[in-house]
């Protein structure tokens, strides 16, 4: 893949057109991760249907790589199962978009905590642990 600069292009092009960026209203469950490293904040909103990520959206306070694992987080995770998404490692999210710089690895650790902290909030929602 082309590289420009520390980020690939498909990087950049999620970065410049996040997909499903905003919030939802009425979610079924709502999740934000803050990251240590940096104080970036993520939030993703999910609604939920017999199992299914019908929809979801983020809010992204943060760098480049937050801003594009977002993005590449929600189309990976629509239209799947709550356990198909929840199988969705900050790694596989990485690797979709064809590689993240080592030193912003971490910043695609707020993909997978944020659309875990929704999911949760969801069954917490239903009254599931
Ligand atoms: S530097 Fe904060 S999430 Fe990337």
């Amino acid at each position: 893949m082309r590289q420009t600069g520390p980020y690939n292009e498909k990087v950049m092009d999620h970065f410049r057109n996040p997909r499903n960026a905003g919030e939802l209203e009425n979610p079924s469950g709502i999740g934000t991760a803050g990251n240590p490293v940096c104080g970036d904040i993520m939030e993703i909103s999910i609604r939920i249907e017999d199992e299914v990520i019908k929809d979801i959206r983020f809010r992204t306070f943060g760098c480049g790589a937050a801003i594009a694992t977002s993005s590449m987080v929600t189309e990976l995770v629509k239209n799947k199962t709550i356990d198909e998404a929840l199988a969705v490692s900050n790694r596989a999210v990485a690797e979709a978009l064809g590689g993240l710089p080592p030193v912003k690895m971490h910043c695609s650790v707020l993909a997978e905590e944020a659309l875990r902290s929704a999911i949760d909030d969801f069954r917490r929602r239903q009254g599931k642990p």
